[in-house]
C-alpha cells in the first residue's frame, strides 16, 4: 500500500499502515442505511455501529438497554451501504461482562450474522482474557477505555477520566493491557490530551479519540451530534459540522404550511 487512494477496503492492516505513516484515521457512527451511504461516499475510514444507538436512535438515557439483536439488526442495515470503510460493531452491555465464553460467543455471533469486520468492547485490564480469546479466534477487537459509558452507574457522571495521577496510571495500564491482549485499535474517550498523547506514543496499535485531543491516531464522533441533529447535547468535544436540526425543522414547517395552504402538491407533482 503506497497511498490512501489505493485502499479498496479498510482493514486492520490499513489502520496500522495509516498509523505508521503518520496519517490520521476518520471514524463516525451510523445506525441506518441512508446515513451509512453518505458516510461511505464521503470517504470515512471506519463506520461504528455504536451502542450510542440506545441514546440517539432509541431515546434512552444510557447505552445500557440496547440488545445484541438490535445491534445486529442495525449492523445489517448499515452494512448494505458500505464497501470501503471498516465496519465495527459495539458489543452491548452484558453481552461480554458475564464470562469470557459469553463474550466470545456474542462476538462470534456478530461476525457470523453480519458483514462487520470487527467488534468493540469497553474495558481494560479486566477484559484482557476476553479480548485474547476473541482475537485468537480471528475476530478483530477494538478496545475502548477512559470514559466507558456502559459503566455510567459506577462512575456516577460523564465527567472526564484520568485527571488525577492514579486514574491516569490506571488508564495507561488499561491501554497496554488491551494492546497486549491482541486488540487492533483502541478508543480513548474523554481523557486529557496529554494522557492520550502518552498512550498513543507508547502503543503500536492506533488510538481513536473522542474528547481525547488531537494527538490520537484518529478521531470518532457520534454522527447525529456532529451534524447538529442532537440539539440537547453539546459537550465541548463535539464540533458541529452542520446545523441539520434547524434545516429539518424549517423544511418540515415549510411542508406543513404548503399542505395547509394547498400549495403542495402542484400539478407537476400530481398524476
Ligand atoms: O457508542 C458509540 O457511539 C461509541 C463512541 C466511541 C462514539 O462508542
Amino acid at each position: 500500500m503506497s497511498s490512501e487512494k489505493e485502499i479498496k477496503r479498510v482493514t486492520t492492516l490499513t489502520l496500522s499502515w495509516l498509523k505508521k505513516n503518520g496519517k490520521k484515521i476518520s471514524a463516525l457512527t451510523a445506525y441506518d442505511f441512508i446515513t451509512a451511504k453518505l458516510l461511505e461516499e464521503a470517504g470515512i475510514d471506519i463506520v461504528l455501529i455504536g451502542d450510542s444507538l440506545s441514546n440517539v436512535f432509541q431515546g434512552n438515557d444510557t447505552t445500557l438497554p440496547v440488545t445484541m439483536d438490535e445491534m445486529i439488526y442495525h449492523t445489517k442495515a448499515v452494512s448494505k451501504a458500505i464497501s470501503r470503510a471498516m465496519i465495527v460493531v459495539d458489543m452491548p452491555f452484558m453481552s461480554y461482562q458475564l464470562s469470557v465464553d459469553e463474550g466470545f460467543r456474542n462476538a462470534g455471533r456478530i461476525l457470523k450474522e453480519t458483514p462487520a469486520g470487527a467488534v468493540k468492547l469497553e474495558g481494560g485490564v479486566r477484559l484482557a482474557e476476553t479480548i485474547r480469546k476473541i482475537t485468537d479466534a480471528g475476530i478483530p477487537v477494538m478496545g475502548h477505555i477512559g470514559l466507558t459509558p456502559q459503566s455510567i452507574h459506577k462512575f456516577g457522571s460523564y465527567r472526564e477520566r484520568g485527571k488525577d495521577i492514579d486514574e491516569a496510571e490506571e488508564i495507561l495500564n488499561d491501554a497496554k493491557s488491551v494492546e497486549q491482549a491482541g486488540a487492533f485499535a483502541l478508543v480513548l474517550e474523554k481523557i486529557p490530551a496529554d494522557l492520550a498523547k502518552k498512550i498513543t506514543e507508547s502503543l503500536k496499535i492506533p488510538t481513536i479519540g473522542i474528547g481525547a485531543g488531537v494527538h490520537c491516531d484518529g478521531q470518532i464522533l457520534v454522527t447525529p451530534d456532529m451534524l447538529g441533529l442532537n440539539v440537547d447535547f453539546h459537550p465541548r468535544f463535539v464540533r458541529h459540522y452542520a446545523k441539520l436540526a434547524d434545516e429539518i425543522t424549517n423544511a418540515v414547517k415549510n411542508y406543513i404550511e404548503d399542505v395547509k395552504q394547498k400549495k403542495f402538491p402542484s400539478d407537476d407533482e400530481s398524476y
